[in-house]
């Protein structure tokens, strides 16, 4: 992507703070600093980005664009540098051996974060689940699979409950033990909010916080996530009971080996 072409983007976007695009969230700013525009230029000379298109979702801690490359549409997350919770990042990666020599900088610990995700993705999609195939990573700018109708998202389960809830329910139990005991991964921020209805079946998103089962917190973690969805199944009609999803997630050992 050219400098124009994103410096017009952000002229765009920047002349119009009030709007509203997620809910009623307000854009706060969606101009990018210096360090993203050099980043987002380096991934369009690599071709992984020809031209962003709109925001899909626009929170505090980063954007989520709908962008083109020459295979078609894909999602582009920015994270932005001064307002990301870098407390809360550090705990989840401190207990993770992949990232042993944590560094200081708001920079670094954001970058470290993507390319966290980017690995948690992989790793989920290692073992066949639906989750959006993550292509790259520079600094704090991740290039994934955008999920999708046309130019549409996917909505999430929060505003689009799916039509069969118990097969969701089953889905999402099946997501949690296939990535538990295949790859050791605990998705550690499961909920309505990061599960996306694409035409009836469920593609798990945001995995930045996922952690290997070594990490200190992860049997918390996981009955964390194992809660949230009981909680949010439940208003659906499922019924559900937290201690046998727990141990049928435990106990889960069908093509456990399979791909991995
Ligand atoms: N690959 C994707 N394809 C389509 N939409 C996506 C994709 N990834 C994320 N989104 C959309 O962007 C939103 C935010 O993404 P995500 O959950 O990964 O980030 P987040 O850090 O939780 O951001 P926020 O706190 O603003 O929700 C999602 O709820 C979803 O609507
Ligand atoms: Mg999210």
């Amino acid at each position: 992507m050219d400098k124009d072409k994103v410096e017009s983007l952000v002229k765009k976007l920047s002349g119009k703070p009030k709007k509203q695009i997620k809910g009623k969230r307000k854009i706060v700013s969606l101009v990018f600093d210096a360090s993203t525009l050099d980043t987002l230029q380096r991934l369009g000379r690599k071709k992984w980005i020809h031209q962003l298109k709109h925001p899909i979702s626009t929170g505090k801690e980063g954007n989520v664009f709908l962008a083109t490359n020459e295979s078609g549409n894909i999602a582009v997350k920015i994270y932005k540098i001064e307002t990301s919770k870098f407390k809360k990042m550090h705990e989840y990666i401190e207990g993770d051996p992949r990232f042993k020599k944590t560094k200081k900088t708001k920079h670094d610990i954001v970058n470290m974060w993507v390319q966290k995700e980017f690995q948690n993705l992989s790793l989920a999609k290692k073992c066949g689940e639906r989750v959006p195939t993550p292509f790259a990573y520079l600094n704090n700018v991740l290039v994934m699979e955008f999920i999708g109708t046309g130019d549409d998202a996917a909505p999430t389960l929060k505003k689009c409950p799916p039509q069969n809830p118990e097969q969701f329910f089953d889905k999402t139990v099946n997501f949690i033990a296939n990535i538990l005991h295949k790859v050791k991964l605990v998705h550690s921020d499961l909920s309505e909010f990061n599960i996306l209805n694409r035409e009836e079946k469920p593609v798990f998103i945001d995995m930045g916080q996922a952690v290997l089962i070594t990490h200190p917190k992860a049997i918390d973690f996981l009955k964390r996530d194992v809660k949230n969805i009981c909680t949010y199944f439940e208003t659906l009609g499922v019924k559900t009971d937290q201690e046998k999803t727990l141990q049928k997630i435990r106990e889960y050992k069908e093509n456990k080996q399979k791909n991995v």
